[in-house]
């Protein structure tokens, strides 16, 4: 375990990741911040009782300062609005890159050598507005979205042939919004090649069901938007560094000529330690996949050149 996580904004993703961090006991201390008078308060207590019975020795704490959250190892944000129905992650965009901008400032002041897992959307987006405020470097500036987006695919797949979702390996990289890229050629069930065992009608109904995926939940949700894997997705990355484990995951991440772009946020292959990202794995894209990639970098860009900081 690591000192201290700090997960900033106690909604929906904010305190269920803060709840998981606890139980699967990856830091001694998990700080919660919101803007709310009362609510990480109220969260992290409420969250804290729950100890003597899950039975985990993290201390949970609640509050609206960062003078607790010095010297963290890692800082989830997910502080902003959430998507309504109809809107698009893009509506959020100033109103978050704000609020982001905000809290990049703090932690860079209280906490200077953390790693920063963005998950406030527009995603790629705000990801690099915390690493232009912080100055950090790309090791610890990473954005989680290749996670989710994943995981949506394989629940799908799984579902679809009737297989444990562990089996099925799978990757999707690009932007966090509707031009993300399933990468079909290298999605497998235990190692057989997915086109092998689903029809390719059936396989396109379920890229194109990942890619509404978080708008398919607003629409169920219609107050808010999905949260419980999202929080997962968070936390299986934090546990990816906080454990060394080397792990390969789709992470948003700051690329340098990688896939033969630069200077923006985007979902990778990346290898997870506890250095933060420690590598990423340029794999062999087919001509589709690799102009479908490019295609999402420009949505990626388009955002970011209407950004003041
Ligand atoms: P929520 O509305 O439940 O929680 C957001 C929290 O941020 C609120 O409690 C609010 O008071 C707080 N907040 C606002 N300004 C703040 C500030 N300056 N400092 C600290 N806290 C502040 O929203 P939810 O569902 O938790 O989503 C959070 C963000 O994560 C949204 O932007 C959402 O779109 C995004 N998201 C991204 C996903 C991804 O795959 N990257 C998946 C799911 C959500
Ligand atoms: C999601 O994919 C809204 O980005 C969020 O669920």
């Amino acid at each position: 375990m690591v000192n201290k996580i700090t997960v900033v904004g106690a909604g929906n993703v904010g305190a269920t990741a803060a709840q998981r961090l606890a139980e699967k006991e990856l830091a001694r201390t998990v700080v919660l911040v919101d803007v709310v008078e009362g609510i990480p308060q109220g969260k992290g207590l409420d969250q804290w009782q729950s100890a003597p019975i899950e039975g985990f020795d993290s201390r949970l704490i609640g509050t609206n300062g960062y003078e607790e959250t010095a010297g963290s190892d890692i800082v989830v944000i997910t502080a902003g609005i959430a998507r309504k129905p109809g809107m698009s992650r893009d509506d959020l965009l100033n109103t978050n890159a704000g609020i982001v901008k905000q809290v990049s400032e703090q932690i860079k002041k209280t906490s200077p050598n953390a790693i920063i897992i963005m998950v406030s959307n527009p995603l790629d987006v705000m990801s690099w507005v915390a690493k232009q405020v912080t100055g950090f470097p790309r090791e610890r500036v990473l954005g989680m979205a290749g996670v989710l987006d994943t995981a949506r695919y394989r629940a799908f797949l799984a579902e679809a042939m009737d297989v444990s979702t562990r089996d099925i390996q799978a990757m999707v990289l690009g932007g966090h919004g509707d031009t993300m890229v399933p990468l079909v050629s290298y999605t497998s069930v235990s190692g057989i090649p997915v086109r092998q065992l689903l029809a390719a009608d059936k396989l396109k109904a379920i890229v194109e069901r990942t890619r509404g995926g978080g708008a398919e939940i607003v629409g169920l949700l219609k107050t808010g938007s999905a949260y419980y894997a999202p929080s997962a997705a968070a936390v299986q990355m934090c546990e990816a560094i906080v454990l060394d484990q080397k792990r390969i995951l789709p992470c948003a991440a700051w690329l340098e000529g990688e896939y033969g772009m630069s200077g923006l946020f985007l979902g990778v292959p990346c290898k997870l330690g506890r250095k933060g990202l420690e590598q990423i794995i340029e794999v062999e894209l087919t001509p589709d996949e690799k102009a479908a990639l490019e295609k999402s970098a420009e949505a990626v860009r388009e955002p970011m050149g209407a950004i003041k900081l």
